[in-house]
């Protein structure tokens, strides 16, 4: 079936090139659309349920990748913070109840989502409740020590968090939850842990918030780290979110650059390119699953003011790089990370790295609301993608496949 439709659409593209005569883009007119570059970022394409890398999807041409951040590493290091956090603290302000047990609850995100898997699942190992899912409700007790002192760690509830309309990560259910939990589990809350940044504000917007609760999120949102500051929030990850959306910028720029091999995931990233521009951040290169990724770094009342909003990444400068086209699309306009941390990074870099971006955004539930949008593809030089659902990638694809 697939053939048959790409023969219909290859006769329908070469009229089309006959009659427009490439008016509409010199360079791309000349390049046939599978194969220009596609890079999926931030969304790996892979099994919602097992959480397995489509290699299919990233096999699709030579010049497919995924640019992202270490997601096990991620959960790991907030796994880490938590235990830190409770290793410094004082159980008898901690244990709210003095039950002896820590009660925890849990904002998972996506259940579908890679990252959302890793860091319920480094949060669970780090806690000791990890009972092998990373589904809501499946924990078993754990213990931390907590000031010197071994307590019994329990996950008093865990939830999705998907709005009403669909969408996933969503601020508001996390509200409604931190409000139901604070009814129903009182003073059992001793701490409240959530995927992203978003939902832990979220949380914190509950109009019964168990105040001076400690609180973890993940991301590092502008938002979220002026909480840190103001003593609301407890830690975040950055998941550094400049080296990402520089790298998906950058893995672009090279491959329209005509590098092959090694270079395409070095120049520019871990060495100099050829226009003297480098990442800062330590950003790593997973051959098997051709992923670039970025590495985690927890951040607290201790380092807060190094993540700041404002502080972009010194490393890449103005280029004289040939002007290219890319059409870049974001599953979901409403997402916190994505809208106040990562589309501001990708316009801040783009220019300077001379790639005239054209963003498309989705609603987070249909797929359709992004691939409608992901049109006119001959007119431009490569791809981004951010999907809705991770094993959404031939949905995209199918429209490049000549
Ligand atoms: C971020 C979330 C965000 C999601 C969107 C994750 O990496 O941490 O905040 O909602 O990506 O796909
Ligand atoms: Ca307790």
């Amino acid at each position: 079936m697939r053939k048959f439709v790409v023969a219909i659409l290859m006769v329908a593209v070469i009229a089309t090139s006959v009659f427009a005569g490439g008016a509409a883009d010199k360079a791309s007119a000349v390049v046939p659309n599978n194969q220009k570059p596609v890079v999926f970022f931030n969304r790996q394409p892979s099994d919602p349920v097992t959480g397995v890398i489509d290699m299919e999807v990233m096999n699709w041409n030579d010049k497919t990748y995924y640019v992202g951040f270490d997601a096990a590493g991620g959960g790991a290091v907030q796994g880490q913070l938590i235990v830190d956090f409770l290793a410094g603290a004082d159980p008898a302000v901690v244990d709210r109840n003095g039950d002896g047990i820590i009660g925890y609850v849990l904002c998972i995100g996506d259940v579908g989502h890679n990252d959302s898997k890793a860091r319920t699942q480094g949060i669970r190992e780090a806690l000791g409740t990890w009972a092998g899912s990373t589904d809501p409700g499946i924990a078993q007790e754990g213990s931390a020590v907590v000031g010197g002192v071994e307590m019994k760690v329990v996950e008093l509830d865990s939830r999705a968090m998907t709005g009403t309309d669909g969408t996933t990560w969503n601020a508001n259910a996390a509200t409604d939850a931190m409000m139901n939990w604070a009814t129903r589990l009182g003073d059992q809350i001793d701490m409240v842990i959530s995927n992203n940044d978003g939902m832990a504000m979220g949380c914190l917007q509950a109009s019964n918030y168990p105040e001076g609760v400690p609180i973890f999120g993940y991301d590092a949102n502008a938002d979220a780290i002026e909480a840190i500051g103001a003593g609301r929030l407890t830690g975040t990850v950055s998941q550094n979110v400049d080296a990402q959306a520089t790298a998906t910028l950058q893995v672009i720029r090279n491959l329209l650059d005509g590098l092959t091999g090694d270079a395409v995931v070095t120049a520019g990233i871990t060495e100099p390119d050829q226009y003297g521009n480098k990442i800062s951040a330590a950003v790593d290169y997973i051959p098997e699953t051709k992923a670039v990724l970025a590495q985690n770094t927890g951040v607290n009342a201790s380092n807060w003011t190094e993540y700041q909003a404002g502080s972009r990444d010194a490393g890449i400068k103005q280029t004289e790089a040939p002007t290219k086209r890319v059409l870049l699309t974001i599953y979901n306009s409403g997402d916190n990370f994505l809208s106040s941390s990562y589309i501001p990074a990708l316009n801040y870099y783009a220019p300077l790295l001379n790639i005239d971006l054209t963003i498309v955004q989705g609603d987070g539930q249909n797929e359709s609301s992004c691939t409608d949008k992901f049109t006119n593809v001959n007119s431009y030089d490569a791809f981004a993608i951010n999907m809705v659902k991770t094993n959404s990638g031939w949905d995209y694809l199918d429209k490049l496949q000549y």
